[in-house]
């Protein structure tokens, strides 16, 4: 079973997880439901945080994009873990500041920040902004110099490496909407006018290859181009790059087939790479970030649903419909992303079914997954979606004015809400 690190079988046949009956927590909270692990959102803290220890001699930090899944519950968690934080937006940033995350550690992305997202920045004194072109660099330096601030930048660059194909090539690096180009010069021009601006100090660069990557060689190709940019930088401006953030993106195993390396081979291939190059370039090794959000949370998390009709088409396929769907979980429609399914109140039996399970929005491309093996599936039972921690929550929608499910979270074998389900009422809260 997949997500085996967090899911069992209990002595009734029911799945668990974190070794609490999920039978039971559909029962007392009812479905759609998320459920989270999380000693194991911790454990996986601990382990990024160890690595990076290891391989950088503690001149690091893990910060956790919270894209995958927030909500205040999970920046708790993180800080005191003693993650920083990667946000995207003023919404991500406002729960941040409002479940007390420290503002120091906090590293604010985004290809179109706003006037009023920077300038809540400033005022919050987050760690880094991560300025990602030039119209965002003239208009943060303004900001900063009315309000009498410094805004320590890094820059988004674009190393023009395709992760997402088997053998990775040097293409498409210019058609992004994210960051600066290297080849065209642009990214260097930043740097100079970033030296010569008011209220803006230049700390480091930034890049991030892409999502969900098995590989390991473009990570190690991405931190050999940024060094190789870091070196340009100091001949060209005679400055020296204190920080590079090398992003996320390290896979995680939504089923069997999928096979990601162990963090150990990432974090000690990418870090010789480092070294190695500065050793080259006769840099001295920068304070290195990472970014994961996928691998911290991904495998912690399951959606748990009620079966609300089987329906046979003879000679075609067999529908399961349960009582959530895209708006809980929009990746298979968008991504045709896969998933294991196992229904929970028979997780000790054989799946000797195949299934496809749809959701209950109008839409036909409302599906979870297609021709996927369950346990023979009958009207009530409780079906389970594995590995539905990351950008399932965080992607949910209220189309259909579906409300969102709660988040539980458990821990040490206990349960509590750390999201509650949206009511009819909220969802006309701003109808006028
Ligand atoms: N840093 C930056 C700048 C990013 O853009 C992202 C993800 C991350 C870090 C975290 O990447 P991770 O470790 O989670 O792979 N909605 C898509 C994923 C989009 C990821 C966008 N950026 C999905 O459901 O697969």
């Amino acid at each position: 079973m997949v997500g085996r690190n967090v899911t069992g079988v209990n002595e009734y046949g029911h799945l668990t997880i974190g070794g609490v009956d999920t039978v039971a927590l559909a029962a007392k909270y009812g479905t759609p439901l998320y459920v989270m692990d999380e000693d194991a959102i911790r454990a996986n803290c601990r382990a990024l945080k160890t690595s990076l220890e290891t391989h950088y001699a503690g001149h690091g930090m893990v910060l956790y994009a919270s894209k995958a899944f927030c909500c205040k519950r999970i920046y708790q968690i993180i800080a005191q873990e003693g993650l920083g934080a990667d946000v995207v937006s003023g919404g991500e940033l406002y729960t941040a500041m409002q479940a007390g995350f420290p503002a120091e550690r906090i590293y604010f992305h985004g290809n179109n920040k706003t006037a009023d997202e920077l300038s809540m920045a400033l005022e919050a004194g987050v760690g880094r902004i991560v300025v990602d072109n030039i119209a965002e660099l003239e208009l943060l330096s303004a900001l900063a110099k009315a309000a009498g601030k410094t805004a320590n930048i890094l820059f988004r660059i674009k190393p023009g490496i395709d992760a997402h194909t088997h053998n990775f090539v040097r293409t498409g690096q210019i058609d992004s909407k994210f960051g600066f180009a290297l080849e065209t010069g642009e990214a260097m021009e930043a740097v100079a006018r970033a030296l010569s601006l008011p209220g803006i100090s230049f700390v480091g660069i930034h890049c991030h290859i892409g999502s969900q990557i098995f590989d390991i060689d473009p990570f190690c190709h991405a931190a050999e181009v940024m060094l190789d940019f870091a070196q340009q930088v100091r001949e060209t401006n005679s400055c020296t790059i204190q920080e590079l953030n090398l992003g996320g993106g390290f896979g995680i195993r939504y089923v069997e087939e999928d096979d990601p390396k162990a963090l150990e081979s990432y974090m000690e291939a990418v870090s010789k790479v480092v070294s190695a190059r500065c050793e080259k370039h006769r840099l001295p090794v920068p304070f290195i970030c990472i970014e994961p959000g996928r691998s911290i949370v991904g495998d912690t998390g399951i959606t748990l649903y009620t079966v609300g009709s089987v329906k046979t088409i003879p000679g075609c396929r067999t529908y399961v419909s349960i009582d959530g769907g895209m708006t809980d979980n929009p990746r298979y429609a968008l991504y045709q992303s896969s998933y294991e399914a196992i229904i929970a109140n028979k997780a000790a039996q054989q799946k000797d079914f195949t299934a496809t399970i749809a959701g209950r929005c109008c839409e036909s491309g409302d599906l979870i997954q297609e021709h996927t093996p369950i346990q023979t599936p009958a009207v009530g039972d409780i079906l389970a979606v594995l590995s539905t921690g990351a950008y399932n929550y965080s992607m949910a929608s209220n189309y259909n004015r579906v409300p969102r499910p709660p988040v539980i979270m458990v821990h040490g074998g206990t349960d509590s809400i750390a999201v509650r389900r949206e009511t009819y009422a909220d969802l006309v809260r701003n109808d006028l």
